[in-house]
């Protein structure tokens, strides 16, 4: 088995929260080729969405291995010196525990990873998002893996017939359930059009028994207060042969349909697919980005990417995108562009509640009310 790892990190912005300056990206890449040399890894490469890097990856270490995780921990703490050199915004920012111990899980980076046997041709898609929470991809997984009027294969492909099975994480009780689609369809939606608690967390193919899809979902860790390990999510989807064949992966994200995150990490706001040179959120940190990167993974190799998303079949969704921002926008800080109170990542509510104690009033009890038949 081969394993095909994303690990990302916010290790410092350029400007503000906007993109990743080129030497953070420049010494990652360094990182990676030296750990190809040494066969730590098979192949790699690096990206980025935002001030977020991702390290790419396919090695023969399995998921969370220490090897591996490792590596990414101690090359994000290389990109986090370059960042506190050039006096980047939020240097280290992801990296929020002071000594690396065993894998990542509740240390700031985010991972998806999916172990694989390599089919005769692997074409693969690595999305990598910025200022939005790995429920986003909820809705693009149910559309690619469930929904007959974006994935033809569902009625057409006698292999994908049969259809795909979702593991879904609650991220409030730390459980996990499978659903099963067709059959679990309703159950299935119930759950994951509350993205906030309710992630997918893999997808495999009935028929083949092949892991197909894998986003960064981790259980989440209660650090300072607060949750982390939380944004910015990526994902890996396998495609063809039995599963969604490439643009019926990429068709979802013809809509800019409304995520989480944005300013503050607490708006609500558009999803635009975007090429790697526009993946930088500006207006109002946003909107959240996401891009598709395309490899051919041959012999462990990683032949690519090729930027999918950089393309005139995408003008649209990024200009309804906009029309959406617009009228978003105007709704200030009123919900729904604001997060409702117990999703908002920052804020000021508990101060508030502290100081405004003793100038609540209770409201006055109401006057009994005496029916006419009984008054005087
Ligand atoms: P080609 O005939 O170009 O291989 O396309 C096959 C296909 O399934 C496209 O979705
Ligand atoms: P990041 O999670 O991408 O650093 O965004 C933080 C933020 O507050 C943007 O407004
Ligand atoms: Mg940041
Ligand atoms: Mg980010
Ligand atoms: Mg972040
Ligand atoms: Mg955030």
């Amino acid at each position: 088995m081969t394993t095909l790892s994303i690990i990302k990190a916010d290790t410092g912005g350029f400007v503000g929260h906007s993109s990743v300056h080129p030497d953070m990206l420049a010494v990652a890449r360094k990182a990676v080729r030296d750990a190809v040399g040494d066969g730590l890894l098979m192949d790699g490469t690096v990206s980025y969405c935002g001030d977020d890097v991702s390290l790419i990856m396919t090695h023969e270490h399995g998921a969370d291995a220490e090897a591996v995780h490792s590596f990414a921990w101690d090359t994000f703490l290389r990109t986090t010196e370059v960042a506190k050199r050039l006096g980047l915004y939020g240097a280290g920012q992801d990296l929020l525990s002071d000594a690396f111990s065993g894998n990542l899980r509740g240390m700031g980076p985010g991972y998806a990873e999916l172990e694989y046997t390599e089919r005769p041709s692997e074409p693969v898609i690595c999305f990598l998002a910025d200022k939005t929470e790995p429920g986003a991809w909820n809705l693009p997984l149910y559309k690619m893996f469930a929904d007959p009027f974006n994935t033809a294969g569902l009625v057409i492909d006698q292999v994908m017939h049969a259809g795909f099975r979702f593991e879904v994480y609650d991220l409030y009780e730390e459980k996990r359930i499978w659903f099963d689609t067709p059959r679990d369809l309703h159950d299935l939606l119930m759950y994951i059009g509350a993205p906030a608690r309710y992630v997918v967390h893999a997808v495999e193919s009935a028929t083949l028994g092949i892991q197909a899809a894998a986003t960064s979902t981790q259980r989440l860790s209660l650090i300072a207060g607060k949750y982390v390990g939380k944004d910015d999510p990526v994902m890996i989807v396998r495609c063809q042969s039995g599963l969604p064949a490439v643009g019926e992966v990429l068709e979802p994200f013809a809509f800019p349909y409304t995520v989480a995150g944005c300013m503050r990490g607490s708006h609500h706001a558009p999803f635009m697919p975007v090429g790697l040179d526009q993946a930088h959120p500006a207006r109002f940190d946003g909107p959240p980005r996401v891009v598709a990167l395309g490899f051919q993974i041959h012999d462990g190799k990683l032949i690519g990417p090729r930027d999918l998303f950089a393309d005139p079949s995408f003008d649209r969704a990024r200009s309804q995108a906009n029309e959406v921002m617009d009228y978003l926008r105007r709704h200030g800080p009123f919900e729904p562009h604001r997060l409702p109170l117990e999703d908002l990542e920052y804020t000021t509510m508990r101060q508030l509640e502290h100081d405004m104690a003793d100038r609540w009033e209770p409201l006055a009890a109401p006057e009994p009310v005496v029916p006419a038949s009984r008054r005087g």
